[in-house]
């Protein structure tokens, strides 16, 4: 029985979490697949009120144990500063829970307007898989003789053979079990160090999946050839920075962010993975009823993948296909043009998983 830790964090996660775990609750039972969801009030602003803390003391041995972490959206920036709230707990669990796998998938959902002019659903699909865990994102650095004339700052960028080779292997096995193709995010005309290494791991890499094709492209014109030619993608493997930036890109391109779903995973297994919609907190909507729960729901969906379960994960993403399609304005909520409720469209998806 697969135990699942899910903590809704703030603002809109504590409206979409209990549409996304209801909706996995539902498929769950109509697959035979007994999942047991256990609530924590912690990564939240009212508990660092009351603590001075995100986390508890001890919050690894609390979730080490769960098969899956189902995260809502953390921060409260008029309380507490972003880099205190998001440091100290979703970067907590990616790494410290060895997260070295950022996943997200862009895609077009039917009924969704994209932004790009003349695309529709079947154009774009594609999965960007960013590094997680180290690259620019290190602490390595810091700042010497502030305040007078001669400060400075620094900050390392750490890539590990170990490190970048792991990513790189779960972008290839991704795409075997897709169209068989992985871009590289590389920038080694300006990084002169670091970026020329990722460059020659990908080339080492990509010589034990010989089925599959290979291009790469300097980040600024990959970033162009996202909005441009997005259906030349199917796989994209990039560093922490730049997996981050097309990680928001790449869902921008195929419509809103409320739909859109990642997942941080450990694939050994030594620790729980962590499935999480890619939008924040939304203080701007918070309490309003009106957030898309569909990117709560989806990442659900990838969390039964995570599990075994991938059967249920399609049928939570054909029963969001179907609803958006049938595109009744009473259920879909208004970032997609309804005048709907967070409620209303959850319960909509819900409903057609309960029938399917
Ligand atoms: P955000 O994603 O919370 O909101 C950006 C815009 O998109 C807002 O106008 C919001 O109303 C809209 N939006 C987001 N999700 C939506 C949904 N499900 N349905 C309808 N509209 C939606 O990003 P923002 O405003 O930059 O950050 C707000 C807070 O969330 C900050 O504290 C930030 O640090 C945090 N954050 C947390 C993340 C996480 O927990 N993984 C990711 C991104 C931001
Ligand atoms: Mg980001």
């Amino acid at each position: 029985m697969p135990k699942i830790a899910a903590i809704p964090g703030d603002g809109i996660g504590k409206e979409v979490m209990p549409l996304g775990v209801q909706a996995v609750e539902v498929v769950a039972q109509r697959h035979g697949l007994d999942v047991d969801f256990e609530w924590f009030d912690f990564a939240n602003v009212e508990y660092f009120q009351q603590h001075g803390q995100m986390l508890p003391d001890g919050w690894q041995s609390q979730l080490g144990g769960f098969d899956s972490i189902f995260f809502g959206a953390v921060g409260w920036p008029q309380v507490v500063p972003d880099h205190v709230s998001l440091w100290g707990s979703l970067l907590q669990f990616r790494r410290q829970f060895d997260q070295y796998v950022n996943l997200r998938p862009c895609k077009i959902l039917p009924g969704i307007t994209p932004p790009l002019r003349d695309r529709g659903p079947g154009d774009v699909d594609f999965l960007v898989v960013r590094e997680n865990t180290e690259g620019e994102y290190s602490n390595a650095g810091g700042v010497l003789f502030e305040g007078t004339d001669r400060e400075l700052a620094m900050q390392e960028t750490v890539m590990t053979r170990i490190g970048v080779d792991r990513v790189m292997k779960y972008a290839f096995a991704q795409a075997q079990k897709r169209r068989k193709k992985v871009t590289s995010a590389t920038k080694s005309n300006g990084i002169s160090i670091t970026m020329p290494y990722w460059d020659s791991r990908f080339e080492a890499v990509q010589s034990d999946y010989p089925g599959v094709e290979t291009d790469r492209f300097h980040i600024d014109i990959l970033a162009a050839h996202f909005v441009q030619h997005p259906e030349w993608f199917d796989v994209v493997v990039a560093s922490n920075l730049f997996g981050d930036i097309l990680s928001d890109l790449g869902p921008a391109c195929t419509g809103t962010i409320g739909v859109a779903p990642s997942a941080n995973i450990n694939p050994t297994g030594e620790f729980p993975s962590l499935f999480e919609p890619v939008h924040g907190s939304a203080p701007d909507i918070a309490g309003k009823g009106v957030a898309n729960p569909i990117g709560q729901i989806w990442s659900g969906a990838m969390m039964l993948d995570h599990l075994g379960a991938e059967a249920a994960g399609r049928e939570i993403e054909t029963a969001i296909d179907d609803v958006l399609r049938a595109a009744d304005p009473q259920v879909l909520t208004p970032d997609i043009a309804g005048q709907g409720t967070t409620e209303t469209l959850g319960q909509a998806i819900i409903d057609v998983l309960r029938k399917e």
